[in-house]
């Protein structure tokens, strides 16, 4: 299929996130029923998934939001940097990080050290996709929606060069992308 110019393959449809989203929703509904989570999306590509997780959420939470960037266009540039802190406090606070993919691992294991910093009670990882074969971590992460091939995808809040986030289901993108 092309859109935009650009050569896609569907990957994961909307009905199959949405489904896996609820699930995701009712398992930490459950597991904090007598708490006041607050849940951490990684901006710009989480920013959808947050919006739909929550909307599944059925106890009492709270939300803010953290923005980093690593890549560029399709590549990790091996170096995370902090574009915009967290506003909240989370000192002695539920913390769910909320992550749209997991690829080297190297964002979440910034972000880890950087949260645990601000002394949270609890600290858990939440993310839509992770691939499995090249991620390298020394904690677990505690909700994975999907695991997916090492490819490039987007749709659903993740871009190729900021484009296509608005596409509402995962793509994977094809073709000559430098
Ligand atoms: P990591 O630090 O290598 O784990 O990369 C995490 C970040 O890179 C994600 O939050 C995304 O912003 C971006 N990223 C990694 N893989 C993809 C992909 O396949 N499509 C779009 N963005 C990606
Ligand atoms: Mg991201």
């Amino acid at each position: 299929m092309n859109t935009y110019g650009f050569n896609l393959t569907p990957m994961i449809s909307k009905d199959k996130i949405q489904s896996r989203l609820k699930e995701i929703a009712d398992a930490i509904s459950e597991e904090y029923k007598d708490e006041v989570p607050i849940f951490i999306g990684v901006l710009n590509g989480s920013f959808i998934v947050m919006a739909d997780l929550l909307r599944y959420m059925t106890i009492d939470c709270e939300m803010d939001f953290i923005k980093v960037s690593s890549y560029a266009k399709t590549e990790s540039t091996g170096t995370v940097r902090l574009l915009k802190d967290i506003s909240a406090d989370i000192t002695n606070r539920h913390v769910i990080i909320v992550e749209d993919i997991i690829d080297s691992g190297l964002t979440i294991s910034f972000l880890k050290e950087r949260l645990e910093g601000a002394s949270p009670k609890s600290l858990s990882f939440v993310t839509l996709l992770i691939k499995p074969d090249i991620t390298s971590l020394d904690f677990p992460i505690d909700h994975i929606g999907f695991e997916i091939p090492p490819e490039f995808v987007v749709g659903y809040g993740l871009d190729y060069d900021q484009k296509l986030r608005h596409l509402p289901e995962i793509y994977r993108l094809e073709g000559n992308l430098k």
